[in-house]
């Protein structure tokens, strides 16, 4: 039992390490596509099954201690949803001319403003996801085909944001990213007309700043009676630009030079399997082969031309990349807490010696093997806290820096801060 259980999530964990490798160039993605879930589907699927052993879920509590060591984190912020006041940073008059109205989906994952050089993959089953979708769609007037629709004017895309949400205290983040509808494609109940799903194609367009939630009271037990209410809000452009754009260019382009020397030194350690204790056999060097290489030296004239723009947009590409290993990490740590979590389960269960029924079910099992579950669950958290590489609170981090350069100095603190922990292995390794 216990060997089957193992060998299912090996199957599991080899499906769902590949997306990461659809961040390579065209080619490659074509030739991965038609055997392997794209990267956007990998990300996307975490809001909807975050479950009771997923990985960090306490975000604001996190949050809120890492303030007072590393600083960075105090541009993240939080609200309520019930909160009806304008935010606390006082420009109320600001937001009265700039903000606009916007459906709101509060999710457990960070999307970076890549715009139109990644898709990203949202299904919704939810009752309020569902309309909210629907809604959209019918606005934008794209009625080409029951269960497909291609939006092809940009201009004329539906939108919506998504935004962060703190599983331990239902809390908000107060930054966001604007998405942007490119294709939907809607599946039925089996026989019937009634919706089961829309799987939406989207662009995270740009950040935005969160004024405040107009219809967030009593959200949770509205969600919970599978209201097809949904949220929204009254939200304004949070521009993480530079103001002296050539000095800053050139702070940036340092920035990122720097930033590229960790990266290689960090893909290098995987590709030589440093760090692969606590994941899956073949996951890190697997993972240090499919790192895009970040080579800024390459990209310097386009940089160059394009000015601002085009350096912002090479900054979110590799900021995207890592927060594509980061969920490798993740997705690995988690694959292995899985299988050692079935094997307890099945032998648990076993133990009680009345025939195994699937699926087994904790409340059906003895206190101490409960507890000794959750032990394991409490200390697998614990791993992946330490570890320092999180897909999503550090990248709340990056979308809520006040400008461009502070972001790109977080990115580099993180890639370095990985090579410094790779670094240490190797040293306790020589050590020996
Ligand atoms: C995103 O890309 C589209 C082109 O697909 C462009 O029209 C739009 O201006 C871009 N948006 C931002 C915020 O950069
Ligand atoms: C995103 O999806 C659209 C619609 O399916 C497609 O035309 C486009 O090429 C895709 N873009 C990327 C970057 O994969």
């Amino acid at each position: 039992m216990g060997s089957l259980s193992r060998c299912c999530n090996r199957r599991g964990w080899v499906a769902t390490l590949f997306p990461v490798l659809l961040g390579m160039d065209a080619s490659t993605i074509e030739a991965l596509q038609a055997h392997m879930p794209s990267r956007q589907t990998f990300a996307a699927r975490y809001p909807s099954t975050l479950s009771m052993h997923s990985l960090t879920t306490c975000l604001e509590s996190l949050s809120l201690e890492r303030r007072n060591s590393v600083d960075q984190y105090r541009h993240v912020s939080w609200l309520d949803l019930s909160q009806q006041e304008a935010q606390q940073d006082g420009d109320l008059d600001d937001f009265d001319h700039d903000s606009i109205s916007m459906p709101l989906y509060p999710l457990g994952a960070v999307y970076l403003p890549t715009n139109h050089t990644v898709n990203h993959t949202l299904i919704n089953v939810e009752p309020q996801n569902i309309q909210m979708a629907q809604d959209l769609l019918h606005e934008a007037f794209v009625l080409d085909g029951q269960q497909h629709q291609i939006v092809t004017d940009p201009a004329n895309r539906p939108r919506f944001c998504v935004v962060l949400r703190a599983m331990d205290t239902g809390r908000i983040a107060s930054v966001g990213t604007v998405m942007s509808i490119v294709e939907a494609e809607k599946q039925f109940h089996y026989g019937t007309e009634d919706i089961a799903r829309i799987r939406l194609t989207c662009h995270a367009e740009q950040l935005i700043k969160i004024c405040h939630v107009e219809n967030g009271d009593g959200w949770s037990a509205k969600r919970l009676m599978r209201s097809q209410e949904y949220l929204r809000a009254s939200v304004r452009p949070f521009l993480p630009t530079s103001e002296t754009a050539t000095e800053n260019a050139k702070n940036i382009q340092e920035q990122l030079s720097e930033l590229s020397k960790d990266w290689t030194t960090v893909k290098t350690m995987y590709q030589l399997d440093l760090g692969s204790g606590g994941f899956p056999p073949g996951t890190i060097s697997k993972l240090g082969d499919a790192i895009q290489e970040v080579n800024i030296e390459a990209r310097k004239d386009g940089i160059c031309r394009g000015s601002e723009d085009s350096l912002e947009r090479t900054f979110w590409t590799f900021a995207q990349e890592w927060q594509s290993v980061c969920y490798t990490l993740r997705q690995g740590q988690q694959s292995l807490l899985s299988a050692e979590r079935n094997e307890l389960m099945v032998e648990a269960a076993c133990a009680k010696g009345s025939p195994l029924k699937l699926p087994i079910h904790m409340e059906d099992l003895e206190p101490q093997h409960r507890t000794q579950i959750q032990l394991l669950e409490g200390k697998a958290q614990q791993r992946h806290v330490e570890l320092g590489m999180d897909p999503v609170l550090d990248f709340q981090v990056l979308i809520s820096q006040p400008n461009i350069q502070h972001c790109a100095e977080w990115l580099h603190f993180l890639v370095k801060r990985e090579r410094q922990r790779l670094e240490s292995i190797v040293a306790v390794q020589y050590s020996k």
